[in-house]
C-alpha cells in the first residue's frame, strides 16, 4: 500500500522583521486610516505582528491627497502625542508615497522630496500604462542624490510579466524595489501574486512594506508573513529594511 507523505514546508531562517515602511497609519490624511480609532487599531495589529519601528507613507499625489511635507508632520506630531497618551511604546517615522506627477518631477529638480535613510524616496506610477519618461526621471533622481524606490513593482498591468523582462530591463537604472508582502498571497489579484513571488525568486526586491491601510487588512498581512515567499525574503538576507 502507498503511503503518501505531504512535502515537508521549507525551513527558513532570518532575522524577523521589525521595522515596516510603507503604509498608512496617520488619520484622515489619504486613503488609508479614516480616524484616530482606526490609526490605534492599526498600530496595536502591527505590533502585534511584530513590528516596533513603522515608517508611514502618506500619499502626496496632487488633486487626490493634496499632502506636503507641513501636512504630514504635523499629522505625525499630533499622533505621536496620541501614542503617548495611550502608553503605546512604539516609534513611528514619516515619509511619503509620491504620485509619479509634475508635483513629484518638480520636488526632484528642487531637491526637497521627503525621504528615509539613505535618500531613498519610495513613489509609485499609474496602474495601468506606463509613463514615458520613467528612466529619465529616474536618472534625474539618482543625479540629484536620491535613491528611487519603486513602490510594490508587481502590482503595474505593464510589469506583470512572468519573464519580468521590462522589470530587469529597469533595475539596470539605478532604482530599488519594495514588494507590499500582502502581494504574494493574491490580496492585489493572481497576476500581481506571480510577478511578487518572482521577483522573489530573482532576488529583485531590497524591502518589504505592509502598504496597509485598513484594519480588515491586519490578518491578510499576517498570513502573507507566514507564506514561504515572505520567509524566503527574509532568509535572503536581501531586506534592507532595518538600515533605514
Ligand atoms: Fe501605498
Amino acid at each position: 500500500m502507498f503511503k503518501f507523505f505531504k512535502p515537508r514546508r521549507a525551513v527558513f531562517g532570518g532575522e524577523p522583521l521589525t521595522v515596516d515602511f510603507h503604509s498608512h497609519l496617520l488619520p484622515a490624511l489619504d486613503d488609508g486610516a479614516t480616524n484616530e480609532e482606526e490609526a490605534l487599531r492599526l498600530v496595536r495589529g502591527m505590533m502585534e505582528l511584530g513590528f516596533r519601528r513603522l515608517i508611514t507613507t502618506p500619499h502626496i499625489y496632487r488633486g487626490n491627497y493634496n499632502n506636503t511635507r507641513e501636512t504630514i508632520q504635523s499629522a505625525l506630531e499630533r499622533f505621536r502625542k496620541l501614542l503617548l497618551s495611550q502608553h503605546i511604546g512604539v516609534q513611528v517615522e514619516v515619509a511619503a508615497e509620491y504620485f509619479f506627477d509634475e508635483y513629484f518631477f518638480r520636488e526632484v529638480e528642487l531637491k526637497t522630496l521627503m525621504t528615509s535613510g539613505a535618500d531613498y524616496v519610495l513613489f509609485e506610477l499609474p496602474f495601468n500604462l506606463k509613463p514615458p519618461m520613467l528612466e529619465d526621471v529616474i536618472f534625474k533622481m539618482n543625479v540629484n542624490g536620491y535613491r528611487p524606490l519603486l513602490a510594490h513593482p508587481e502590482r503595474y498591468i505593464y510589469f506583470q510579466d512572468p519573464k519580468l523582462r521590462e522589470l530587469k530591463r529597469l533595475k539596470q537604472s539605478g532604482i530599488f524595489f519594495q514588494l507590499n508582502t500582502m502581494s504574494l498571497i493574491g490580496q492585489y489579484g493572481s497576476r500581481a501574486m506571480r510577478t511578487a513571488r518572482a521577483l522573489i525568486r530573482e532576488g529583485m526586491y531590497e524591502f518589504a512594506g505592509s502598504d496597509i491601510h485598513r484594519e480588515q487588512q491586519l490578518p491578510v498581512l499576517k498570513s502573507a508573513m507566514q507564506n514561504d515567499y515572505f520567509l524566503q525574503l527574509l532568509s535572503s538576507g536581501r531586506l534592507l529594511n532595518a538600515q533605514l
